[in-house]
């Protein structure tokens, strides 16, 4: 478990609650880690395993986008990557299905979706049931799905944040795990303000994995 009391006041936590998830307590958690693009997220949760801040290992990162810069950062980590294009796939249900195989070749208990742009099927879920969490640079259920960060600025609001939650099959709308605040200044364009809710998710990301592990 992470020891960290937050540091910056702008941020607060809420209902870690996830004694029904049934992790080990003693084994290093598998975590399989999907991505899309930057993967600054994958890195600060290999960062916190080597750390020991997390009782984990990563098995394996998926990315779909072969530019993923994600999958450099792995190579750096020494993970393996895997790259599932979903270009190649007739349906999403097929696409999900090759990830779940890959997960399970890799032997992953718990999947982490750091910045995977993809809407996930029924197949995927059921593969993983209560098994997938999410990061998403909103406070949910505000701003739900794609340019989170636009749509807070469309809307004036003047704190947003970040959410980590259970993956359902509608989009970023499970369990929420944990959450940061993030006031929002009044010359924030879409980079500046995302550049600070990274800050919290790169806070909260690996707090919310340790409360699996
Ligand atoms: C994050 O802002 C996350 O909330 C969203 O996609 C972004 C991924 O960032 N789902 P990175 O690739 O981990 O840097």
């Amino acid at each position: 478990m992470i020891h960290d009391s937050p540091k910056n006041t702008t941020a607060s936590l809420i209902s870690p609650d996830i004694d029904h998830h049934q992790v080990s307590a003693n084994k290093p958690v598998k975590l399989g880690i999907m991505a899309s693009g930057n993967g600054s997220n994958f890195e600060v949760i290999a960062q916190a395993i080597a750390d020991g801040k997390i009782n984990a290992q990563i098995q394996v990162l998926i990315y779909n986008n072969p530019e993923a810069k994600a999958a450099t950062r792995a190579d750096k980590w020494g993970v393996k990557a895997v790259l599932l294009n979903h270009r190649d796939c007739k349906s999403r249900e097929k696409f999900d299905g090759k990830v779940a195989e890959t997960l399970k070749q890799y032997d992953v208990e718990f999947v982490i979706m750091a910045g995977w742009m993809r809407l996930v099927t029924q197949v995927l879920i059921d593969a993983f049931p209560n098994r997938m969490i999410n990061i998403h640079p909103s406070l949910l259920p505000s701003f739900k799905g794609v340019r989170a960060v636009e749509q807070a600025l469309a809307a004036g609001v003047k704190i947003t944040g970040c959410s980590v939650h259970f993956v359902s099959l509608e989009v970023d709308s499970g369990e929420i795990l944990m959450q940061a605040a993030v006031p929002v200044l009044p010359d924030d364009t879409s980079e500046t303000l995302h550049a600070r809710i990274q800050v919290q998710e790169h806070r909260i990301l690996p707090m919310a994995i340790a409360l699996l592990s």
